[in-house]
């Protein structure tokens, strides 16, 4: 086939967003630049939010949301800057999507601070802000957008992080990353019932953020493998309507993408219900042949249900034994 052909053939499959009206947070820098100036580059309208707070949350004196809306309006594209903050103003962010584009199809919750310390030194009031800004901010914004996100049948993408997988010095940030992972799930079961979707990204990029990171060969890894760009696309299809995903989280950089689930394994069961019982069984434990990736609490239980001992059933006298 020729390249005109591929090249109409592409531009006809080309995921579109006309129409369409997106919240980005955070969008004045890093990741949410991206994503908000590709969204736009495909039709959407869009609302680019960001303090210019400095990297540890302080007061900055940068206006990044403004250069990023004008550069998109310079590009053919529509957006418009919003500097409210998303764990303090979100109902002022959704208002200022509603007062420019009357409808909110997209919610992209990015926006994040950074800091580090050991986990009985970092400040109460550090603590608070890191779990208000990540994990408040994305309740308060997705709260905000949540009626007319079901009027549209809308999309949400959360961000959250590679270190919830273990990751030592910043308890603050790995804790809020933690409950937005959580808060996808949730959020995403009951947004269905509207027809919502509700997935998250753990990025990998080379931004603001991660220049921090003192390792020197992680960082240089990063800044050369891992620009922001390479995630955009990703996001940006998981903001599609055609996108059938719900519930998701995925690690995403490089252009690659790998989903993320909880597994529960096949477990033991105690000869006895003593303390001592569970001492030797560590090997037992660990093992996750045959374990399951469960897409819901009542999936864990039937999953418990189904490896329980027989003595187990056998004490509860043959009761419940048609659940399934
Ligand atoms: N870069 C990575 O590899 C990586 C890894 C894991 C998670 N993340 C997450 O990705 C998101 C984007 O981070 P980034 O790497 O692009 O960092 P970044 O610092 O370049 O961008 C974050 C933006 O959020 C803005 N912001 C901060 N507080 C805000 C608030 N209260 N309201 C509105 N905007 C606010 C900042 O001003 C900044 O422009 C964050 O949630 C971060 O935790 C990034």
């Amino acid at each position: 086939m020729g390249c005109l052909q591929d090249g109409v053939l592409a531009a006809m499959n080309e995921l579109r967003f006309d129409g369409k009206v997106a919240i980005v947070t955070g969008a004045g820098r890093g990741l949410g630049r991206c994503y908000a100036e590709l969204l736009a580059s495909r039709g959407a309208r869009v609302l680019v939010n960001d303090t210019g707070s400095g990297a540890q949350g302080e007061p900055g004196a940068e206006r990044p949301a403004e250069s990023v809306a004008a550069r998109i309006r310079a590009d053919g594209g529509e957006a418009v800057a919003d500097t409210h903050s998303v764990s303090t103003q979100a109902q002022a962010i959704a208002g200022s999507a509603l007062a420019h584009f009357g409808r909110i199809d997209i919610l992209v919750n990015n926006a994040g601070i950074s800091g580090g310390g050991a986990f009985e030194s970092i400040p109460p009031e550090d603590f608070d802000r890191m779990l208000a800004v990540h994990l408040g901010g994305t309740v308060a914004m997705s709260r905000a957008c949540w009626p007319h996100l079901a009027a549209s049948r809308g999309r949400i993408v959360n961000t959250t992080s590679a270190s919830i997988f273990g990751s030592a010095w910043n308890a603050h940030y790995v804790s809020a990353k933690g409950g937005i992972f959580a808060l996808t799930r949730a959020l995403a079961q009951e947004g269905a019932t509207a027809g919502m979707h509700v997935n998250a990204v753990m990025p990998s990029a080379w931004t603001r953020l991660t220049a921090q990171i003192p390792n020197a060969d992680f960082a240089g890894l990063l800044e050369d493998w891992f620009p922001p760009e390479s995630i955009a696309p990703f996001v940006a299809w998981l903001c599609h309507a055609g996108c059938a995903l719900n519930g998701e989280t995925f690690h995403a950089g490089g252009g690659r993408a790998a989903r993320v689930v909880l597994v529960e394994a096949t477990g033991v069961t105690a000869a006895a219900w003593t303390p001592e019982a569970w001492a030797g069984q560590e090997t037992a434990l660990m093992d996750l042949e045959g374990a399951v990736a469960p897409a819901s609490m009542l999936e864990a239980f039937r999953h418990e249900l189904a490896h329980i001992s027989e003595d187990t059933r056998r004490a509860a006298a043959g009761k419940h034994i048609g659940i399934d």
